[in-house]
Order: C-alpha cells, then sequence, then structure tokens
C-alpha cells in the first residue's frame, strides 16, 4: 500500500469510509464549482472503483481534508500522468494544495518514472493556477470550451505540463 508523506499532508489509498466525508466536501459550493455534480454514489464508482485512476485520500492533522488522483497515459511514446485535486475549503490557504500537488508530483517523476505531469484547471480557476505555478507547471494554452459547468455551460481549460526538471 503506498502512502506519501508531504509536509503536511499524508496522501493514503481511499477507503470506503471515506465516501461519505469526500461527498461532504464535494457538496461545499467552493469545490462543486470545479468538481459538479458528485455525490456519494458517484464518488464510490468513481473514486472508490474507478478503474483508470489512482485515487488517494488526503488527511492533515489525522482528518480527511482533502483528495488527490492519478490517471497514467500507457502508450510508451505519449507517456506521461495527469493530476486532479480538491479540498475542504475550511482547509484552503493553508498551503495544503500546494503540498499535496508536489508531494503527487514527486512520486509520479521520482517513483513511477514520469518525465511529465499534467494538469487541466478551470481557465478561471486563479487558486488552482497558482498553486500548480508554484509547484512548477506552466501554462501550455487554453483548451476552448473544454468543460460543463455545474449549470451546463461550456467553459475553458488551462492546460498545464511541467516537466521534472520544473519540480520546485
Ligand atoms: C485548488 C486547491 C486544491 C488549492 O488548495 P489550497 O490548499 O487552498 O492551496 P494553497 O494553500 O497551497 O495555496 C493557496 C493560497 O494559500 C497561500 N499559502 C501557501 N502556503 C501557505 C501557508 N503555509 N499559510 C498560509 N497561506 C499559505 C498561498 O500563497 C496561496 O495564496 P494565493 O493563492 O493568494 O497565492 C483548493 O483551493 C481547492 O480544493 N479548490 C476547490 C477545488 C478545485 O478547484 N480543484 C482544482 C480543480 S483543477
Amino acid at each position: 500500500m503506498t502512502v506519501l508523506y508531504g509536509t503536511s499532508v499524508t496522501l493514503r489509498p481511499i477507503r470506503e469510509e471515506d465516501v461519505d466525508r469526500l461527498a461532504e466536501i464535494l457538496a461545499e459550493p467552493e469545490v462543486a464549482q470545479w468538481w459538479p455534480h458528485y455525490d456519494a454514489d458517484r464518488v464510490r464508482a468513481e473514486l472508490l472503483h474507478g478503474t483508470d485512476v489512482v485515487v488517494f485520500t488526503i488527511e492533515a492533522e489525522g482528518e480527511v481534508v482533502g483528495c488527490i488522483q492519478y490517471n497514467e497515459e500507457p502508450a510508451p511514446d505519449y507517456r506521461h500522468a495527469t493530476i486532479d485535486v480538491f479540498l475542504d475549503p475550511a482547509w484552503h490557504g493553508k498551503g495544503l494544495g500546494t503540498d499535496a500537488v508536489r508531494t503527487m508530483s514527486k512520486h509520479l517523476i521520482y517513483d513511477r518514472g514520469h518525465h511529465r505531469l499534467a494538469i487541466d484547471p478551470g481557465a478561471a480557476n486563479e487558486k488552482a493556477i497558482r498553486t500548480y505555478t508554484r509547484v512548477g507547471f506552466q501554462p501550455v494554452g487554453v483548451l476552448r470550451q473544454y468543460e460543463r459547468n455545474a449549470e451546463g455551460e461550456w467553459q475553458d481549460g488551462l492546460l498545464m505540463d511541467l516537466l521534472k526538471k520544473d519540480l520546485q
């Protein structure tokens, strides 16, 4: 079982008993704005039992505070990994997001052997973009009308990537 230790966060594999707590966090408006339409059933299906993602629960001070996941592109000539994350708003602004994304990035590069990582926040998600920039991700370009928001409108995304040498 892989457990990853950051400065303030611990990332450990998701468990059944995390489902309700993660659904509660995903129901917070500030999180639902970027991760819309998740209830406990969807958390169980996609985060606990999803087959294309590797999902870790984020703990801080012994509490479940969020979730971070990665997906790997298996084609050897395009090998890379993508990351997605959310945190309870009560814990925002304390450096935990930066810590979690940096810890996962190190794992993917040094343990999983990736040379490139990608992440695709909403183009308007300034907090996430600043967090990822702090880890070393750089903007690649705007993904036009990339994802639907909670209201069903297509929104731009920002493709960002990080090479091993960029990791801060
Ligand atoms: C994006 C997200 C994961 C960032 O997590 P976070 O823990 O709030 O991020 P950080 O605390 O590392 O950084 C945020 C701010 O806290 C500040 N900060 C960093 N370390 C800090 C510390 N030790 N003490 C106080 N503030 C700190 C940072 O400077 C940053 O401020 P700035 O944005 O004004 O520059 C979080 O906001 C979130 O879950 N948002 C909702 C879901 C979402 O958008 N997910 C991403 C989808 S792609």
